[in-house]
């Protein structure tokens, strides 16, 4: 007998964790939180402490903590599932119990990826193996696709029967309503199921931690008629516009060389790392969505664009551009020599003219410039002034003075005009397109100010140990704004204690699975019990700090924990980033020759122009 996962979860939040402990312990308010003498030792002063607001429990003495369902396990000696039907049954609520054990035992999401990955291989093995698969190989080899990339990247095939997947399914006990959520196979009108990729070469589509999330399915070109790319539809494991093709693949490069490379295709992105260039991400045929790019600035801040010459191609890059803007993103655009995509160019002019590309490219202003010019813009005043008025549209989407003073003195030079008269159309675009983000980036900015001067203060705090475990203990306050504003700055990785990485990364994945963030939910799927430990104490030692925030006015608490999150990226930033100037250094010191010495200069000031960026609040 089974409980599934959703109705645990719809148990857990009906319950009340200081209604269920006072039933057994004599529970007193004390600030935000409720405490009383442990039941699990004895004391004679209280160090038992009940937090109402994320209910969860931790005794400071014996180290004894949890959600409700824990409580009732240590209290009464059961086991979790009875935990969970007592609880129900005090609330009265029925459980529906689940028949399929294997099932229950896994989450929803579990279930999912686990069927993404059989199918996926059941592709693949089409692919590598078997006999019908001969088409697609051949395919492949004409497209100069090694076996080792083809493996890589996990490509397959889908036989072009009706029912190869439904078969496999069938024969494997997939559970086939699963696979129809996730369109691998679909349900014809009389009810028939039939596959949804049947003679495709198959791209499967990866989560940032390398999970296969869907698949993109292209034609053979003797196919016409239908679409070219059959992608697998929105399901709890694939949100396509929150997803980068290619980014569990290319996340260190991108990391390592502080610059992704954005092109459009899986072909293009799978070729380039094919040419050993792997610092790319594809965006599949479409413009960037906000969401791919807070995901993509959690590993860089510095982009190529890389969009085919053609028109859909200029489109496309112009409504990224303005989206990579807003988040505050470098961008350069790169362009190819008409009718090559980056697949073709690189295949026929191998890697270093590509990098010379990519070397080559030009800012956004530059890059419009071009295509006004191209069009025939200058040439008429009227349609001029139109062009420089589209010009500066874009640098009202910057939310930084100094870059936006930076582009329109170059607009000005370029073009011979006063620097006066741009303002005045920079504040009428400012007014016009989006004056409420606008608004507020200029109050982030003021934020950003006022903390250059407590940056001094910070930097006195023992930087390393405690401002991760700060930023650990706020990623836990279950605020999904905040999870997400630290995320996009700093990386599971990052964190140089495994407790904190293993805790990052563990509410990463609730965000991008898009799972509920509270702690009481998320200690549950903390399997060491030391770590379960560590993460109750740092919260509910933070909570004598916080209950002093929270006796603040409630709005003053929101915007005060923003600027929390904010100063302690910050000094989370200047601690690495003093920690490589320290060893730079350092091994300036010892170098022997003239040469090495020169590069570490050169790196020295990088990384001091760096820091000066982020004092200023660049980061
Ligand atoms: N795409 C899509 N659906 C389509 C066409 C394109 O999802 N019907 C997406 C795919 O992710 C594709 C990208 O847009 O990789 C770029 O499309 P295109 O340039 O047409 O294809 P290529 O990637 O160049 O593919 P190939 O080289 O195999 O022709
Ligand atoms: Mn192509």
């Amino acid at each position: 007998m089974r409980i599934s996962e959703t109705q645990i979860e719809q148990i857990r939040t009906s319950a009340d964790i200081v209604d269920v402990i006072s039933n057994s312990v004599q529970l007193r308010k004390r600030g935000n939180n409720y405490i009383g003498l442990c039941p699990f030792h004895s004391e004679k002063t209280p160090s038992f402490t009940v937090s109402q607001d994320k209910q969860i429990f931790h005794c400071f003495g014996c180290h004894a903590g949890g959600n409700v369902f824990k409580f009732l396990m240590e209290y009464k000696k059961i086991s979790f599932v009875e935990s969970v039907q007592e609880i129900a049954a005090d609330l009265g609520i029925t459980i529906e119990y689940e028949n399929q054990r294997s099932e229950a035992e896994q989450s929803e999401t579990e279930i999912l990826f686990d069927i993404n990955t059989s199918v996926a291989k059941f592709f693949s093995d089409n692919l590598l193996k078997e006999e019908e698969g001969n088409i697609a190989r051949k395919y492949f080899e004409d497209r100069k696709i090694k076996p080792q990339t083809l493996r890589a990247f996990g490509l397959g095939y889908c036989p072009d029967h009706w029912d190869s997947t439904v078969n496999f399914l069938n024969k494997n006990n997939i559970a086939l309503e699963k696979a129809l959520e996730l369109g691998v196979i679909g349900k014809s009108e009389k009810g028939k199921l039939y596959d949804k990729f049947s003679g495709r070469m198959i791209f499967p589509i990866f989560s940032p931690n390398g999970r296969v999330i869907g698949f993109g399915g292209r034609i053979f070109d003797s196919r016409e008629g239908a679409a070219k790319y059959l992608n697998s539809p929105e399901s709890k494991v694939y949100h396509k516009g929150r997803t980068l093709y290619g980014l569990s693949h290319g996340k260190d490069e991108i990391r390592r060389q502080d610059l992704a490379i954005v092109v459009e295709g899986y072909m293009d992105l799978i070729s380039l790392h094919q040419h050993g260039i792997k610092n790319v991400v594809a965006v599949s045929g479409t413009a960037f969505t906000d969401e791919q790019v807070q995901l993509l600035s959690r590993y860089t801040k510095n982009t190529v664009l890389l969009f085919d010459a053609d028109t859909a191609g200029v489109k496309a890059s112009m409504r990224s551009i303005e989206i990579l803007l807003k988040q505050n993103m470098n961008i350069k655009i790169a362009t190819l020599p008409r009718g090559e995509d980056p697949d073709s160019y690189v295949q026929k002019n191998g890697s270093d003219a590509f990098l010379d590309i990519i070397a080559r490219a030009v800012n956004f202003l530059e890059y419009r410039t071009a295509i006004f010019e191209e069009q025939g813009y200058f040439n008429d005043a009227a349609k001029s002034a139109e062009a420089i008025r589209e010009l500066v549209k874009p640098v009202a989407l910057l939310n930084d003075e100094l870059k936006r003073s930076f582009l329109l003195k170059s607009i000005a030079e370029k073009f011979g005009l006063r620097e006066k008269l741009l303002e005045a159309e920079l504040e009428k675009a400012i007014a016009g397109t989006n004056k409420f983000a606008v608004q507020e980036q200029n109050q982030k900015e003021k934020i950003q100010q006022k903390e250059i001067a407590e940056a001094v203060e910070a930097k006195m705090l023992p930087a390393e140990f405690r401002n991760e475990q700060e930023i650990i203990i706020l990623l836990f306050e279950g605020h999904e704004q905040i999870t997400r504003y630290l995320l996009d700055h700093v990386n599971p990785d990052e964190f140089q204690i495994p407790y904190h990485k293993t805790l990052a990364q563990l509410v990463y994945d609730a965000l991008i699975n898009d799972e509920p963030l509270e702690i009481s939910r998320l200690l549950e799927k903390i399997k060491d019990e030391k770590l379960q430990e560590y993460l109750l104490e740092i919260t509910f030692e933070k909570y004598l700090i916080s209950d002093l925030w929270d006796q603040r006015k409630p709005e003053n608490k929101e915007k005060r924990f923003l600027k929390y999150a904010s100063d302690l990226i910050k000094s989370f930033k200047l601690y690495h980033l003093e920690k490589e100037i320290a060893e730079n250094h350092s091994l300036l010191e010892k170098a022997e020759d003239e040469e090495a010495a020169l590069e570490l200069m050169k790196k020295g000031n990088l990384l001091h122009s760096k820091k000066k960026e982020i004092e200023k609040g660049n980061y």
